[in-house]
């Protein structure tokens, strides 16, 4: 029984708050270990995470350190507070099992975020690495975009584990622009080696084999650290009732993502050596966790099926791969 999916989506994105809160209340214990894996001196004890986007701004870290995940992704944080876009911007399909979103990055900006991480709590008694998923206000425009990167890397390097750049959603206007060669190149340029810290770059789903040629190796020659595939699509199967604007994510995004990996594997030969690749997109079972693995991902997060599977999916993995 999941109640939950019995709440109108846009009841339920306000309700998530006092359940991603309460959810620290009544589960507890170690984060479980398996397929412990060690990567630049960060360990995850499993390799299970918390894809961007669930938790914006590190309100709920104690929380999903609860449910079991191996390591977070908190944000998308942008350097000044933002709203969301207007209108509805949440919506669910319960039986395609798959979510559309045109949220554009709300949040409480670079500082909270800041302030929340430097409690003691989450420092001293650090369960699991933290990445932090950095995006641009939507005022900024693209050729200044690296500058609200480069504010959020440096006020928030000491407590992040790795970053996670966000050029891929589709709901900032032309973000997606900078995933294009020269743009790519001029906003690297300015990012990497600025600071110590791993950075990733998270992709866009809705990409030729020639783009996403072009954007990894462009990045891996620039020195970016791994990718994230990938964000949510632009594209819809047929039938499904989501508006033409937005992001789909969950099972209908799974082959895509599938695609990516695969093909973005084979695109990086021997660069992808000591990188990071961390799968994401309609993982919903603890098969399908396995199934990136077995693809060749180091990592695998998710959104969806924290929706429509529920909390204990951290822990109904980690026994799937314990048994
Ligand atoms: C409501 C919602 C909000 C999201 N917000 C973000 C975000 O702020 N930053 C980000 O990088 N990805 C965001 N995502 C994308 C997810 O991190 C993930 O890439 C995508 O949902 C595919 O995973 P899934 O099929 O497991 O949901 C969001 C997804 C959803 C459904």
């Amino acid at each position: 029984m999941k109640p939950w999916l019995w709440i109108p989506p846009k009841w339920a994105h306000n309700l998530s708050d006092i359940f991603l809160k309460s959810y620290g209340q009544f589960i507890h214990g170690e984060i479980p270990k398996w397929r412990s894996f060690r990567w630049r001196g960060i360990e995850f004890a499993n390799r299970l995470g918390i894809a961007g986007g669930v938790d914006k701004n590190g309100d709920y870290i104690d929380s999903l350190w609860s449910l079991g995940s191996g390591f977070l992704e908190i944000g998308t944080v942008t350097p000044r507070p933002q709203d969301p876009n207007p209108g509805k911007v949440m919506d669910r399909d319960n039986k395609e099992l798959a979510i559309w979103n045109k949220m554009g990055f709300p949040g409480k900006g670079a500082d909270y975020v800041q302030k929340i991480l430097e409690n003691s709590s989450k420092t001293e008694n650090k369960k699991t690495p933290i990445f932090i998923n950095i995006g641009k206000n939507r005022s900024t425009r693209n050729e200044d975009a690296y500058q609200d990167y480069l504010y959020c890397m440096t006020k928030l390097s000491p407590l992040a584990d790795a970053f996670v750049i966000n050029i891929s959603s589709p709901n900032t206007k032309d973000l997606r622009k900078i995933q294009e060669q020269d743009a790519l190149h001029q906003f690297l340029k300015q990012l990497v080696g600025k600071q110590r810290k791993p950075l990733l770059l998270k992709l866009s789903p809705d990409v030729t084999e020639v783009e996403l040629s072009n954007i990894l190796n462009t990045s891996a020659d620039l020195g970016i650290d791994g990718w994230v595939l990938n964000n949510t699509t632009v594209s819809r199967p047929p039938g499904l009732p989501f508006p033409s604007e937005g992001g789909m994510s969950g099972r209908p995004l799974a082959e895509i993502s599938k695609r990516q990996l695969k093909l973005a594997i084979s695109i990086l030969g021997p660069k992808r050596r000591d990188k990071l690749i961390i799968s994401v997109g309609g993982v919903l079972t603890p098969e399908n966790v396995k199934e990136r693995l077995d693809l060749g991902a180091d990592l695998v997060e998710v959104y969806a099926a924290l929706i429509f599977d529920g909390p204990f999916f951290f822990k109904k993995t980690a026994s799937y791969f314990n048994t």
